[in-house]
């Protein structure tokens, strides 16, 4: 496993990009939106990881409802799996709550899942599984 992102939400991508660029002295690898999710996302590559901010689109969605609720910063932490139903079968299995029943559709062509906050001792997890050959 490998620490694929950092998810930081943000009011506002094209406030929060100005500071991430100069803090880092980088440029964002790539913009995305991910209308499944209700996001804009912005990339920023750290070495093996990225650092992810996330600002709502049209004003819903989960960030939207996070920023309503506790305000910017972090919002998740996501762990590479090479097999999502596999990571996500084992979390089931242990007893842990899944925020979806299926992987959904996540930045980069990605499926994606969250394990519920509230079983991780308050942090939100997400699985990432990134397309490769021999996946769909
Ligand atoms: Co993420």
């Amino acid at each position: 496993m490998r620490l694929d992102h950092i998810g930081i939400a943000v009011r506002s991508l094209e406030a929060a990009l100005t500071p991430y660029r100069l803090a880092l002295g980088l440029e964002p690898e790539h913009l995305e939106e991910v209308p499944g999710e209700q996001v804009r996302t912005a990339f920023f590559r750290l070495g093996d990881t990225h650092l992810e901010l996330l600002e709502p689109m049209n004003g819903g969605g989960p960030i939207a409802a996070f920023l309503e609720k506790r305000g910017a910063g972090i919002h998740h932490l996501a762990v590479e799996v090479p097999d999502i139903a596999a990571a996500m079968a084992r979390a089931r299995q242990g007893g842990l709550r899944l925020l979806s029943e299926e992987p959904r559709a996540g930045a980069g062509g990605s499926r994606v899942c969250f394990v519920h906050p509230k079983d991780l001792g308050g942090v939100l997890l997400e699985f990432v599984e990134h397309p490769g050959p021999g996946k769909e």
